[in-house]
């Protein structure tokens, strides 16, 4: 399918039937296969967005004229079948601004199909690094706007919704975009489908090794932590548009903290931000969001914000303001190297100094003066 960004768009997605769903009292509609065959023109290869862990997602129109994208999932095992409908049920329960909604499901035989909002503008991965990188720059603007509405959505989950959901698989390409470039988290809650054996889930780990918190890596150890790790990544990579792990020449593996610390220590920000943005930021900005970053990438889960405080510091960040000065402090801290090594002072702001003191290896290493 070729891709298209819609840019200036402003097309209205018709909402799910209200009427009906207030008499059912459930949010999502069930989809009989036949319509959802009709509007994939037979999942036809032409209608296939992407392929990813859980399957395959494909392109649709309903008979009413909306726009749809389908997940055909992989195969699974009756326990899988099970949670599939407790999960379903739970994920449709789901709604905020920052969530890509569930607009129904299909379950029967062998398929499961599972139907969302079509999200025009695509993934935040495709802007990033893929397709549409090239002809659709995101200002510095709308990438804070995208980084903040998906520490809300992120936010969400852990706080808000009952019971409270783990994402584990926040990354580029589950981040959606709509008509207006609003950031839409994905695939929240579908981490545990994957039956046990699968050989996609060794690939999936690796495909996002670069996101994973070490702790999660090393240890399988999940919290919500895992996710603000995550999101601290992500964070790095909207500013940068540096892949999360790069390949050196040589065959070695550089993580995108490893990639920007040696900038933080030395203060140079401009450094950090995608050079395609030609010095279009707001510094400050840029500076504020950095330290975040720094802050959920914290080598220790418990030296790592809550996504509570990290949607108030982007928030204060580039709304209000209101803590900018807190970042600016912190940052002034930072530019003079020769007090950082010996100073023990636990920062208000951004830098918790002790933080990284504790952080082992060559992370420790890598930001031993920060
Ligand atoms: N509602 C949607 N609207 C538009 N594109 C979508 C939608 N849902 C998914 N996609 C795109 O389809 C592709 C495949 O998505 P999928 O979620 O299956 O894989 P993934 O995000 O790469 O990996 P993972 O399985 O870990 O989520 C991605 O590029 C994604 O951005
Ligand atoms: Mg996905």
């Amino acid at each position: 399918m070729v891709l298209k960004c819609f840019c200036f768009s402003s097309e209205k997605e018709e909402s799910p039937k209200s009427s009906v769903n207030k008499k059912r009292d459930y949010p999502w509609e069930v989809y009989t296969l036949k319509e959802i065959l009709l509007a994939t023109n037979n999942f036809h290869n032409d209608n296939k967005i992407g392929e990813g862990g859980f399957g395959s997602v494909y392109w649709g129109r309903t008979s009413k004229g909306v726009e749809i994208a389908v997940k055909r999932l992989k195969a699974m095992s009756p326990k899988a079948e099970m949670e599939f409908a407790i999960e379903v049920e739970i994920l449709g329960r789901v709604r905020h601004r920052n969530l890509l909604g569930l607009r129904g499901f299909y379950a029967g035989e062998d398929e499961r199909l599972i139907v969302y909002d079509y999200m025009p503008n695509h993934s935040l991965i495709t802007h990033l690094h893929g397709q549409l990188s090239a002809d659709c720059l995101l200002d510095w603007s709308r990438r804070m706007s995208i980084a903040t509405g998906s520490a809300e959505g992120i936010a969400y989950l852990h706080h808000e919704a009952n019971p409270h959901i783990i994402h584990r698989d926040i990354k580029a390409s589950n981040v959606l975009l709509d008509s207006e470039f609003v950031a839409k988290v994905a695939d929240f809650g579908f981490a545990k489908l994957i039956p046990d054996g699968v050989t996609h889930v060794t690939t999936r780990v690796k495909g996002t090794l670069g996101y994973l918190a070490p702790e999660y890596a090393m240890w399988g150890k999940v919290s919500e932590s895992c996710d603000v790790y995550s999101f601290g990544i992500l964070l790095l990579e909207i500013i940068s548009t540096r892949k999360p792990l790069e390949k050196l020449p040589g065959g070695v593996k550089r993580d995108i903290v490893q990639w920007v610390t040696p900038f933080v220590q030395k203060g140079a920000f401009d450094q950090i931000a995608d050079p395609r943005l030609k010095g279009k930021f707001d510094r400050a900005e840029l500076k504020a969001a950095v330290m975040i970053a720094m802050r959920c990438t914290d080598g220790n889960p418990e030296n790592r914000p809550c996504m509570i405080d990290v949607v108030e510091w982007l928030k204060g960040a580039t709304g209000s303001r209101k803590e900018i000065k807190i970042v600016k402090n912190a940052v002034d801290e930072t530019e003079d190297e020769d007090d950082i090594e010996d100073d023990e002072t636990d920062y208000e702001g951004y830098v918790t100094d002790k933080s990284t003191r504790r952080m082992t290896g060559a992370r420790a290493v890598a930001r031993k003066k920060y």
